[in-house]
Order: structure tokens, then sequence, then C-alpha cells
């Protein structure tokens, strides 16, 4: 961001504070801040009694061997009993767990803690007839309906480990993620619905099991959920099991093993600065209790609350914040499959009606969709139960927040922004919506138990109105124990930078304000965020170049008035692929497509002669993104052929 623009942010002075009810009520009270720091392992072993555990933990945090922590020593509990039999046996079984709402209209399903409790038991004993044991991993590649969620907590009962791959994803991606976390077991579905039409998942999961196999690795079973009833083509009698014919037959009863604090939850895979997906592992009894703990802080969850978040359970916002947080606290929620505009614009705001949703989670870009669609489509809504609406994914511009909370809440909801990554599992930055007041753009500060800074390269703290890096100077329960498989690439990503402080590099440019509060800024690393998802350029550049037809590549986020960033590409073409063709461009596009996904695809190709490099031979982004975002063209002084510009923007003149 540049300086111009912050100045802007900062002249930002409009402030909401809490309703006088809110406040009153509030979970969490202004004290949980200094009693958190004075004592943050009593504090965090408070948040840990959120939860039932089997054997007690000897001691808080274990961090002898940093970066490598360990939470709740000695402890030992069943996350998905934390999450759904304990409710039912204190009675609260005929509480609604899921709301669950189809795409298509009418597709409605309730179910409650007693019936998810048969649901997931069942499941639980399906997937040990599968040959599935504690310590396997599991791959799950659904769309958005319950059985995704009863999957993962099949797999959490059974100390399983699960990684969720998004159902966006090509097969290609998550072949990769199959091989290198070692899935034993899919558990997918025929297809879900998207738009209006059924979308087919199956496929895809035959490719990418096959090409595991070209890499020597093999998956032994597939789980299907018929959801669609569309055809299933390929079917594989030694592979494929429909889940109708093995789950739905399998008995209700399943004991519950307790597993040490420390045991794998789940991997959730995320770009970094390199092709390669990290594979972040959390543990179960230090990720529940941040789940759980921020879930009900900063939402203010109350026994009567409807919650409702967006994201898919294919992102870390759906493990922490549909899965785990809300079910460990016996929330009801509603579980929506499709896209905000199926059948038609204001289905969103007709299911917070209907539903009487008090608590929302979304993101900053789908509220800047909506803004620009007009406000008399919520209008036409009651959304009068509406308490708290959150935000998360990327910064959140002033006027999307007033947006949101003017034309969505009614002027009286706070928006809470939740700052967080894949990496910190919770929520680390936000207000607490009866203590905290509002102010747009920011994310305040960090949560009680939380102790994060904004700094110079060198580790020096800024002073209150500059910027720098984002860090976390304490350790936090939710805390990414390593990337799977690679300790080494988990101790340089996020521990190198600031090793002799030992603080956690986020990775995020952050600003103090002159209240001291922290406004997140954006990567600072060659990760993008379209539309809140994260992108490594990398992933994208390897995946051009993989093209026949392309000899080089450079890929950059530019600034996007709906997704927040956008993904632009420059390429250079192989010399006997001459102009590469009249339809050059759309064929580079929909080969990322295909190899990463539709989030992926580039917004903007632009087919060039040259890419600028330093003399060193490192491609200069900042002027590409400058490029890009029509900028004027910055410092080109290192350049080792400062022409090289002139080319690109002419080639940018020409519209490829
Ligand atoms: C960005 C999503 C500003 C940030 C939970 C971070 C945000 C990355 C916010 C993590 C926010 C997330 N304000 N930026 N409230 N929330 N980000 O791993 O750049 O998909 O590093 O986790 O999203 O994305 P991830």
């Amino acid at each position: 961001m540049t300086d111009q623009t912050l100045s802007n942010l900062l002249k930002e002075d409009r402030r909401f504070e809490p309703p006088a009810d809110l406040a009153a009520n509030a979970n969490l009270q202004e004290e949980a801040y200094e009693r958190a720091r004075t004592d943050r392992d009593a504090f965090w072993a408070e948040q840990a009694d959120r939860l039932s555990w089997e054997t007690r933990w000897d001691q808080v945090l274990d961090w002898s061997n940093p970066p490598f922590a360990k939470w709740f020593v000695g402890g030992r509990l069943n996350a998905a009993y934390n999450c759904v039999d304990r409710h039912v046996e204190e009675g609260r079984g005929d509480k609604v767990a899921f709301h669950f709402v189809g795409e298509p209209v009418d597709d409605e399903r309730t179910i409650t803690y007693a019936e998810l409790k048969d649901l997931v038991c069942q499941a639980a004993n399906a997937l040990v007839d599968l040959g599935v044991q504690t310590g396997d991993r599991v791959a799950i590649y659904m769309p958005m309906i319950p059985e995704a969620i009863v999957a993962m907590l099949a797999c959490a009962r059974l100390g399983a480990p699960h990684t969720v791959v998004f159902g966006g994803f090509s097969s290609d991606a998550l072949a990769t993620r199959l091989v290198d976390c070692g899935a034993k077991v899919v558990v997918t579905a025929d297809g879900g619905y998207r738009r209006g039409a059924p979308s087919a998942l199956k496929p895809a999961v035959d490719e990418a099991r096959a090409k595991a196999k070209d890499d020597g690795f093999e998956v032994e079973k597939v789980l299907v959920v018929r959801r669609t009833g569309q055809e299933v083509e390929a079917w594989d009698d030694d592979v494929d099991v429909w889940w109708h014919d093995s789950v739905e037959q399998a008995s209700t009863e399943h004991t519950p093993e307790a597993f040490d604090a420390e045991h794998p939850l789940y991997v959730m895979y995320t770009s970094g600065t390199t092709g390669k997906p990290k594979g972040i592992l959390h543990t179960t009894g230090g990720y529940l209790t941040g789940a759980s703990y921020t879930h009900w802080a900063v939402f203010d969850l109350k026994d009567d609350d409807v919650y409702w978040c967006t994201a898919d359970i294919g992102w870390v916002t759906g493990h922490s914040y549909i899965v785990y947080g809300p079910l460990a606290n016996g929330a009801t929620q509603v579980l929506y499959e499709g896209t905000p505009d199926s059948p038609e614009r204001g289905r969103w705001w007709q299911i917070i009606a209907e539903k009487k949703v008090t608590l929302f989670y979304t993101a900053p870009t789908a509220i800047r969709s909506f803004m620009k669609q007009g406000r008399e489509i919520p209008d036409r809504h009651d959304m009068g139960s509406l308490r708290i609406l959150g935000s998360v994914g990327e910064p959140i511009n002033p006027e999307a927040y007033v947006w949101y909370r003017h034309v969505i809440g009614g002027d009286r909801t706070p928006v809470v922004d939740t700052w967080w990554q894949t990496e910190t599992g919770a929520i680390m930055i936000s207000p607490l919506p009866g203590v905290t007041h509002g102010k747009p753009g920011s994310a305040m500060i960090p949560i009680p138990g939380v102790a994060a800074d904004v700094v110079t390269d060198e580790g020096e703290s800024v002073p209150d109105g500059s910027g720098g890096y984002l860090v976390l100077t304490e350790p936090w329960p939710s805390m990414l124990r390593t990337i799977w498989g690679d300790d080494e690439r988990f101790k340089d990503t996020y521990w190198s930078k600031y090793a002799k402080q030992g603080w956690y590099f986020a990775g995020d440019g952050a600003k103090k304000d002159d209240d001291g509060d922290l406004w997140v800024l954006g990567r600072v690393d060659d990760v993008m965020n379209v539309s809140g998802h994260r992108l490594s350029t990398t992933e994208i550049e390897s995946s051009l170049v993989s093209h026949p037809k392309v000899a080089e590549a450079a890929v950059v986020g530019a600034k996007d008035e709906d997704t927040g960033q956008a993904v632009c590409a420059f390429v250079i073409l192989r010399e006997e692929a001459g102009d590469g063709g009249a339809d050059i461009v759309e064929e580079l596009r929909n080969h990322v497509r295909k190899q990463i996904g539709p989030i992926a695809k580039p917004r903007q190709i632009m087919v060039v002669a040259e890419l600028p490099k330093t003399r060193s031979g490192k491609i200069m982004r900042r002027l590409l993104k400058d490029v890009a975002e029509n900028r004027e063209v910055g410092d080109v002084t290192t350049l080792a052929d400062s022409s090289v510009m002139d080319l690109i923007s002419k080639g940018m003149d020409s519209g490829k």
C-alpha cells in the first residue's frame, strides 16, 4: 500500500461504541486483557477448561524447544466428543446444530446435536471398516453439505487427521495434496449444487487418484456421498464405496478414544511463497481451546444465538468457525451450500431473515459485491435479528465496513474485523464487540491472551503512526505446530526473520495508528489475496511455465475493486510458439484454471517480449505490479535493461 493510501486511511475518524446491553452482558469484559497479560498461562488454562478433558494436563505450555510448542502437556481429550457427545450428555441433544440450506430452494434439513452424534458415530464406524486407523490421513473433497462436517468429525473421533481440499480446486491440486499427506481414504460426493446446476466432483477424484498413482502413491478407498444424483461414470468396485451403502448402514454406537493434546487433528494446505503448498498442521487440545474461546469471546456467543459463517469448509475459516469453534460451544448454525446469488441476489438476506440469524461472519469481497448491487436488495428483508457482524480474510476498507454495519446491521450491530491466518488457527486481532469501540478499517488490538506488535526489519517496535511487519510475540494454543513433513520450512518461513527475539513472522504488513490500534495492510511476501483466498505467485508462475508455449512467466497481485487483489500475469512465449495464436491468452488462462482451480485463473495475461530483472536476475515484481495497476512505473535504476518497461507497457497497450 502506498503512503498516500495510508494517510487517507488514518484520517478515518468514525467511531462506533458497543451497544449498551451488549456491553453490560458481554462474555468478556475489559479486565480480561489485563488478567491475560498478568498470567498468560493461567488465562489459557481457564480457556482450556471450556473443554471436557479425559485427563487433565500437567503443564500449560512447554516452550523449551522453540518454535516447536506443546500445549496442555499430558492432557488427553477427543475433539469429536467435545463437539458433539458432551452436549448430548449434558441434556442439549435436542438443540439444533445445523439448519442446513441446500442451494436448490426448499432443500433443507435440520440436524440436532443428538442426530449429529449418531451420524458421526456411523461415519466413524464406516471409516474403520474401510481400514482407517488412528494416525492415518483422510482427504475430504466435498460440497458444503452436512456430510462434509460429519466426515471431519468422524476423522477427529478416530484420531485420523483430515485434510479438507476445497471443492473448487482442480484434480491436479487435489493430487498434490493427496500425495503430500499420504491420504489413505478420500471422502467425496458425486457433485454439489453451484449456481443452480449440479457440478461434478467424483471425476476429479478419479483423475487425482490416477495422478497420485503415477507418482507412486495409492489411495486405498474413496467414500462417495450421493448429493446431486448425477451420473457417476467411472466406478471402481475395489476402491469406490457409496456413503449410503456403508455409513448409513453402520451402527450409531461408537466409543470415542481420548488422544494426547498434541495428537494431530488436521492438515490444511495453504499457499506459501514457493510453488509447493504448505500443509499446516494443527493439533488437538490447543487448537480446540483457541477455536472455542475465540468464537465465544469475539462473537459473544449466547445459548440462543443463531450463527452463520459463510466460509467454505475447504478453508481454515470453515474449520475453526463452522466446525470446531461453534460445535465445541454447542452453537446453533446455518449451513448453506451454494453461492450468494442463487437463485436470486437476495438469497443470503432471505436466509438471515428466515432463520433469524443473530451472528453473521463473512468476507469483505462479498460485502463489496453486495454494495455494488445496491441496498434495495438487502432492504427487502427484515434482518432485525442480527446483533454482531464479522469480517475476515482480507483488509476491510472503511466504506465497506460502514455499509455492512449500516445496511446489513441496521446501524445497531458492531462489526468485528478479525485478523488471523491458517497458521494461527484462530482469531488473533479483533475488537471485542462488548468492550472495544469500532473503527472502520482497523482490526484494533490483539484479543486477551494474544500478544502482537508491529516492528521494523530489525525488530524495533514502531511508534504509533508508523508501519512495519506484523509479529506475534508470545506463543498461543492454536498455533501451527509445523508444516507437514517439513520442519525446516516451518522454522524458515515463520521463525527465522525474528529468530533472535523468538517472534512469529506473519508475512503481513501493518500500521499502528495514533491511538495504537492496528491496521493490517496485506501480504509483504509473494502471496496474493484474491477474494480472501490465498494464492501463491510462484505456484501460478510454475503452472504457466508448464504450458508448452510459455518460456517464462511472472505473476503479481494487482489491486482490484471487487476481489481485493487480482491475478495478473506477464508471459514470454517460446520462440517456436510464434505469437501463440489468436486465443493464446484464453488458452493460458484456462490452463491455470485446470491446473490449480478457477480462483487462480488470471484476470489478465500480458504477452511480453521481456521481463524486468535486477542485475542478479530476480524478476522485479514490484514494477510489474505498477504496470498491472496502471501506475506510473517506479524506480527502474536497478533494472538490468530499463527499456524493458517500455516494451511491457507497449504490450499492455495492445491489449495483450
Ligand atoms: C489476510 C484466513 C486484513 C492476511 C483466516 C493474512 C486479513 C491472510 C484479515 C491469511 C483481516 C485475514 N484484515 N487481512 N481481518 N484476515 N487477512 O490463511 O493477509 O486464508 O495473512 O486465513 O489473509 O489468510 P488465510
